[in-house]
């Protein structure tokens, strides 16, 4: 599925489409560089499931828990930044691989580092710009594994 974005808040209702097909375990993996709306696309996802308020980046705290609000069967949402991380080892030092396809959604943003992906169904989203289209245009392109 590819989609095109002319800005921020339509990459968030967007995000927020497509996360109404996201269920429990699901992993969703974001490409794309520096600064491209692999944040604002969680800030979407976590929208729908009612905690957008919540989501920064967590490129320092390494992961954040977005949830559950207040209904009892909402989702909790990790969201995971490992641009930090110097190899796949780290990361399971951290602990992160916990909460990996567990009982909630996970979204990891810079994901190459860990080689398998523990869960049924992995999403992988790509982000791209393209200079031509403009300062606020993004591809934004969806594969499901
Ligand atoms: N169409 C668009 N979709 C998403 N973000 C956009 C768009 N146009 C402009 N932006 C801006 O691009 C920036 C994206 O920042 P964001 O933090 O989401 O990037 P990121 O991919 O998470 O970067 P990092 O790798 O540093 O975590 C925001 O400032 C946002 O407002
Ligand atoms: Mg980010």
């Amino acid at each position: 599925m590819i989609k095109e974005s002319g800005s921020a808040n339509e990459t968030v209702a967007f995000a927020s489409e497509f996360a109404a097909e996201l269920k429990k375990g699901d992993i969703v993996r974001l490409h794309g560089e520096i600064g491209v709306g692999k944040t604002v696309f969680v800030r979407g996802v976590a929208e729908h499931f009612g905690c957008a308020e919540d989501v920064c980046s967590p490129t320092f705290a390494i992961m954040n828990i977005y949830g559950p609000s207040q209904t009892e069967d909402a989702l909790p949402i990790y969201h995971f930044d490992l641009y930090r991380f110097e190899n796949e080892e780290e990361i399971y030092d951290a602990g992160l691989d916990e909460f990996l396809g567990g009982d909630g959604i996970s979204l990891v943003e810079w994901p190459e580092l860990i080689k398998n992906y523990p869960a049924e169904r992995v999403f992988d989203v790509t982000i791209e710009k393209d200079s031509a289209m403009g300062e606020s245009y993004r591809r934004i392109i969806i594969d499901k594994r």
